[in-house]
């Protein structure tokens, strides 16, 4: 169903390559807006990207952590379709991060790359002086921390702190931030989540715990981000959206 509630709009969707991002992707380009996918794989990103209308959608390689790609995003956004209004900021990783290594990954993922696009996008969009939104994806496990994935729910924890605190700073030039905490999901992430092998028994025990009985798709990650995107949540800004099947009311 698309409403043309982003046309006219011009997005930066990263992670747009895979999963949530490629589904938020698809619905922005329905709903009328034109699309600079980003994703550090090449192949990925440029299967979405070709499957989008003719003009609707340019790619970059590009990785969120990289100040520069953050240049070129914003670059060919403007180049290509001469103005940015929207930040998706989608892509992101979960490991267990028992290991130092895996841990520093997570964090200069989920976290530097929203650094980056807030250093480099917010004085854009502050300039071209007609607002602008960030939808952070941040996930179900900054509000419901939950055993094994503790650092990964610090990691969307500050994810979402970032996204209010932005929110704050920079609602005096009508640029609302707000997250996406979604629950589990059928993304390249499913077996990581489950911790456990993927098997129709431990997919049941996940989502017993799902009100509504299934995992998030991505078009419900989709839905959510492009209302937060248009102009009908023009008074929404610092919110974290569940977006979890009743997840949290467990
Ligand atoms: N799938 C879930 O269950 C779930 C639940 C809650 C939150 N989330 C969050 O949703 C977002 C998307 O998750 P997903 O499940 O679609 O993941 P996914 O692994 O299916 O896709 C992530 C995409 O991001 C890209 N990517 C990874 N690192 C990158 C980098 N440094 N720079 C640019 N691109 C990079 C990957 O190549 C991939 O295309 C993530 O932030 C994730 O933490 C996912």
């Amino acid at each position: 169903m698309s409403s043309q509630r982003l046309s006219g709009k011009v997005a930066i969707v990263t992670g747009a390559g895979f999963g949530f991002g490629a589904g938020i992707t698809e619905k922005f380009v329905a709903e009328g807006a034109k699309v600079v996918l980003v994703d550090i794989n090449a192949a990925n990103g440029e299967s979405v990207a070709a499957a989008q209308p003719q003009g609707s959608a340019v790619f970059l390689q590009g990785d969120v952590t990289s100040e520069a790609d953050w240049c070129k995003a914003l670059d060919l956004a403007i180049s290509s379709f001469g103005r940015l209004d929207v930040v998706v900021n989608n892509a992101g990783i979960v490991n267990k991060a028992i290991v130092q290594e895996e841990f520093d990954r997570i964090f200069r993922v989920n976290i530097k790359g929203l650094y980056q696009s807030a250093r480099v996008i917010s004085p854009f969009l502050q300039k071209q002086g007609q607002g602008g939104v960030f939808v952070n994806i941040s996930s179900i496990s900054a509000l419901r921390p939950r055993p094994n994935l503790v650092w990964y729910a610090a990691s969307k924890g500050a994810a979402s702190a970032a996204t209010k605190g932005l929110a704050a700073e920079l609602a005096k030039d009508n640029i609302r931030c707000n997250a996406i905490c979604p629950v589990a999901g059928e993304t390249a992430m499913v077996p990581l989540f489950l911790g456990k092998p993927d098997t129709p028994e431990n997919r049941k025990q996940i989502l017993s715990g799902i009100p509504l009985g299934r995992f998030a798709t991505p078009a419900d990650i989709a839905n959510a981000a492009a209302f937060l995107a248009s102009d009908e949540a023009a008074f929404i800004t610092g919110i974290e959206l569940p977006v979890d099947g009743g997840r949290s009311l467990n």
